[in-house]
């Protein structure tokens, strides 16, 4: 096994809070990891640390082998590893179309001029592809604002993935979804991934889609990660039950993935 994302000692405080207390992380490459934590467990800490958006206390980071501590979050990105935000990062006055390019540019690095033109054939056809990957290409002219709340979630983890990273991290990707459209949502995503063969890290406050698509669950607890496996094991545990989901889960949850 290769591990793709290794975290040592990493500690983040926010004056008395300890939001991130000595998490020592290992995700190995092809991995579907669930990190679940009721409200201010760390979840969105501990990405926010490791995508550069957010400078840790103290402790290391290592993508691929190498040292991520103190790089931008851009930088990060070109080595691989993107992520989405609990709350979309869509432009909800331009169109689909329009975000894709956004995009794209933006995956790409610095442009050799503020001239250089945003609309080109070879990004065009590059966003058709995503769309057609994802399943939205008919709000490909629409305005993000008045696309529907799933499909603009969805679109959203597509722009994360323009830029072809090997792993990607997801912030929530199903809140605000209706559970109707969540297992739709994240069957599409999961294809898309698996296709690519990227490794995934997402955040998510429904068992029933962690239990579905996880190889396997890190439950965060004030600032602490109190238990990490596979998911029956983390769903059996004792303080997993009594601190992050509240109640025992019922097995018929479970999908094939164990
Ligand atoms: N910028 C900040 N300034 C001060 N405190 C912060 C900041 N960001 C996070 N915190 C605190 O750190 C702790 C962890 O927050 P975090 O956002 O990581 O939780 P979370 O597990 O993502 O919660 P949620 O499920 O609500 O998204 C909380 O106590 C939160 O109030
Ligand atoms: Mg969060």
């Amino acid at each position: 096994m290769t591990t793709i994302l290794e975290t040592q000692g990493l500690t983040r405080s926010f004056g008395a809070v300890i939001a991130a207390n000595n998490l020592n992380v290992k995700i190995e490459q092809g991995e579907i990891v669930g990190v679940i934590g009721s409200n201010g467990a760390g979840k969105t800490t501990f990405i926010n640390m490791v995508t550069g958006y957010l400078q840790p206390s103290s402790g290391a980071i290592f993508f691929d082998g190498h040292s991520v501590l103190g790089r931008q979050p851009r930088d990060i990105t070109r080595l691989g590893m993107a992520r989405s935000f609990q709350v979309a990062q869509l432009f909800p006055q331009l169109t689909v179309m329009e975000n894709a390019l956004v995009s794209l540019v933006a995956a790409e690095g610095p442009q050799p001029s503020l001239l250089h033109p945003l609309d080109t054939r070879e990004r065009r056809e590059r966003a058709e592809a995503i769309f057609a990957e994802f399943g939205v290409s008919q709000y490909r002219d629409a305005l993000v604002s008045t696309v529907p709340q799933g499909a603009r979630k969805l679109i959203d983890i597509a722009m994360a993935l323009v830029s072809r990273p090997r792993m990607l991290l997801l912030d929530e990707p199903t809140s605000g979804v209706s559970v109707e459209e969540k297992f739709t949502l994240m069957d599409t995503v999961m294809s898309v991934v698996r296709q690519h063969g990227v490794t995934v890290l997402f955040v998510e406050h429904d068992m029933e889609i962690v239990a579905r698509y996880v190889t396997r669950i890190m439950a965060f607890y004030s600032g602490e990660i109190i238990a990490n496996g596979k998911p029956r094991a983390v769903f059996d545990d004792e303080k997993v039950q009594e601190l992050v989901i509240g109640h025992r889960i019922d097995s018929n949850v479970f999908g094939e993935v164990q």
